[in-house]
């Protein structure tokens, strides 16, 4: 479950220990280079002052003065002539007479170093030679026990250790409180995905920012609804279906048993069976409906575009449906521009008009009136289907184009509506890439508007 943090807090860790080791060594290395050279400088400056000291007064008295003086500093000094012979010294030293019998070719008039060494030797010196009218007559060695030094390095090195720990557990500690802050949401968005994969979508995610994070707990969120929504609709989708195959084959059943097992007189026999025939084309319908809507969910529905002439096929379809409009006492007028064209699929556009038709028919009054209007704007096609029916209310009005949805359940069952057809309807001219739209005032009536694409003269 931790495994995220754990990783990145040990890359981090190695990354930022690795950064800080070099920084530390960097660091100390430089320190006692600069302070070695410090001393050195400074053990380098008190012999050419002493040799300066001498090269005034090149005598025995001023060689023991500045050999007292020492004595009570932590330097030495050993002052030679220029056969390196001893002739006064602030400490007697076998160390010293190594440096000083090595015979020094030349030193710099002002000084060398003959020593630096102060990790391995006792001392670390210099040489300043004394010149006396150009003539070089005796040199000043100074010496410093390097123990001194040492010490201070290793004082240096406890400092840096103790740094060195210290930084090492705050980084430590950034580190673990770093990738848990960090790792947190991410465990949290991947606990609320395997509780959506058990169906539970209430998730609830804590505001991150918005940074990536944050876009992520979005997404999730919004899956979450998403899915949520899909499941409760295909439960409730699934529930109309049997709801609405069980209503024709209850009726069904029953007058195939009144039939069956009584001896009706013919006449009634008839009309039973009328009714289960009705019921059955009824069921038929609406299981082509279905099969339908399941093609568009799969998008394995087929369109098959043909130039067709649109006034051409209004008037075919207005012939077609004229007799049931007459039947009740409606009418029915149909408006199109001659030599109009579009590229679309005839039996799926006379389906729209159809069904569009089909439900101005039945949710008007007699004696009213439907309008079929066609009108050309630019490239597009633009259809009215207006009628003065009972009209929609306004709360339903969102509603009519899903799945099953009728105003009023009992009365339309009655008229033969599954509440499918208009949903098949926006289903198809979204498949022709047009658009619908509905307007409706109770009581007053209803008018779909349709726009289709590609219509030419
Ligand atoms: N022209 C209309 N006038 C009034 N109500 C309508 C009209 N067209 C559709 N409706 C309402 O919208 C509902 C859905 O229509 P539809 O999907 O075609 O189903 P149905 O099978 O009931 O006709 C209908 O039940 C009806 O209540
Ligand atoms: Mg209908």
């Amino acid at each position: 479950m931790k495994k995220l943090s754990v990783k990145l807090g040990i890359i981090f860790f190695i990354i930022i220990i690795g950064l800080e080791s070099f920084i530390f060594f960097y660091l100390h290395s430089s320190l006692v280079d600069s302070r070695v050279e410090e001393e050195l400088s400074e053990l380098q400056a008190r012999g050419n002052s002493h040799r300066a000291v001498l090269e005034m007064n090149f005598d025995p008295t001023t060689v023991n003065h500045i050999a007292l003086m020492e004595s009570e500093a932590d330097t030495d000094v050993v002052i030679t002539d220029s056969f390196f012979k001893f002739i006064g010294s602030s400490k007697q030293s076998i160390h010293f007479s190594k440096y000083i019998n090595q015979t020094i070719t030349t030193s710099p008039r002002k000084g060398k170093i003959i020593e630096d060494n102060w990790r391995e030797k006792p001392f670390i010196a210099t040489v300043s030679p004394i010149e006396v009218d150009g003539l070089t007559v005796g040199y000043v060695f100074m010496f410093q026990d390097t123990a001194s030094v040492q010490s201070l390095i290793m004082h240096l090195n406890e400092h840096f250790l103790l740094a060195g720990l210290i930084s090492v557990g705050l980084t430590f500690i950034i580190i673990v409180i770093l990738s848990k802050a960090l790792t947190k949401p991410l465990i949290e968005m991947k606990e609320a995905t395997s509780r959506m994969s058990n169906g539970d979508y209430s998730v609830s995610l804590p505001k991150t920012g918005k940074d990536e994070l944050g876009d992520l707990a979005h997404s999730i969120h919004l899956l979450a609804h998403q899915l949520d929504y899909l499941t409760k609709e295909r439960n409730e989708f699934l529930a109309s279906i049997s709801h609405e195959l069980r209503t024709p084959l209850t009726y069904i059943k029953g007058y195939t048993d009144i039939v069956h097992k009584r001896n009706l007189p013919r006449d009634e026999q008839e009309k039973y069976l009328g009714i289960i025939l009705e019921e059955t084309t009824r069921l038929s319908i609406l299981i082509k409906e279905l099969f339908d809507l399941a093609k568009f969910d799969q998008n394995t529905f087929v369109i098959q575009k043909k130039r067709i002439d649109f006034s051409e096929f209004l008037l075919k379809m207005e012939q077609k449906l004229l007799p049931a409009f007459i039947e009740k006492n409606m009418n029915l007028q149909v408006t199109c521009p001659p030599h109009l064209f579009l590229m679309a699929d005839p039996i799926r556009l006379e389906q729209i008009f159809l069904n569009l038709l089909d439900n101005a028919m039945k949710y008007s009054q007699h004696g009213t009136r439907t309008d079929l209007k066609v009108e050309k704007k630019g490239t597009n096609l633009h259809i009215t289907v207006t009628d003065n029916g009972k009209g929609i209310p306004e709360t339903d009005l969102p509603h009519i184009f899903s799945r099953f949805y009728r105003v009023d359940k009992s009365r339309t069952r009655a008229l033969g509506g599954s509440g499918l057809g208009l949903a098949i309807v926006k289903e198809l001219v979204h498949a022709h890439d047009g658009k619908i739209t509905v307007n409706s005032k109770e009581n007053i009536g209803t008018e779909f508007a349709i726009i289709l694409k590609g219509a030419t003269e």
